[in-house]
């Protein structure tokens, strides 16, 4: 697969990726860092500028376009420099695949990136959450060696939560 930054240029396939969630009955776009609320230009902007220099409250991120060829397959949000209570909220990891191409390992293989990653940037361990009924993400993060560290209901209230830490080893 092939990691990269948006650029002002993708905006074509990225409404396209947005299009293919809507059409699929899904209201928001995982791990997209303010896509659909943003003008596009702007969000590019940002995105770029959070990888080079970061945001007050986040830290630096990247925001990657994954691609199997030519073709968008998810994105992956990769907050290697969170400070650690929201690395507690939020996760260090997020990420999202299209309808039409889950259930193909693309998530899995993702994951796996990212992790290199973090590992490149010197952590030592990631914590991710997800909703306890997305199995899906669930079984990603195990396969990455996720543990399982907490759970509860604080986000959104009867929906519960669970923290996952995956330890990074240096091979
Ligand atoms: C969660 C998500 C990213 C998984 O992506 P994916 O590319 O389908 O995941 P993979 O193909 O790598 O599959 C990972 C595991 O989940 C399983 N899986 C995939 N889709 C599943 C489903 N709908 N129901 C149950 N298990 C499922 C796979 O079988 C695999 O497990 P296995 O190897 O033990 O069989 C994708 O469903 C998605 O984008 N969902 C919406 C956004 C989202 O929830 N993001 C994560 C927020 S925490």
């Amino acid at each position: 697969m092939i990691y990269r930054l948006p650029q002002l240029e993708d905006e074509g396939i990225i409404r396209d990726y947005v299009k293919e969630h809507y059409e699929n009955g899904e209201t928001s776009i995982s791990a997209s860092h303010g896509l659909t609320s943003s003008e596009y230009g702007q969000w590019v902007e940002r995105i770029n500028r959070n990888a080079l220099t970061g945001d007050k409250d986040f830290g630096k991120s990247l925001l990657l376009l994954c691609f199997d060829e030519d073709r968008l397959i998810g994105l992956l949000s990769i907050r290697y420099d969170l400070p650690q209570e929201l690395s507690h909220t939020i996760g260090d990891i997020g990420y999202g695949v299209r309808p039409s191409e889950r259930n193909k390992g693309y998530a899995t293989a993702m994951l796996k990136y990212a992790l290199g990653v973090c590992r490149e940037k010197g952590m030592t361990k990631v914590i991710l959450g997800c909703f306890k009924d997305n199995i899906a993400s669930v079984k990603t993060i195990i396969k990455n060696g996720g543990v399982l560290i907490c759970e509860n209901d604080n986000f959104i209230k009867g929906r519960i939560s669970q923290y996952y830490i995956i330890e990074l080893t240096s091979s």
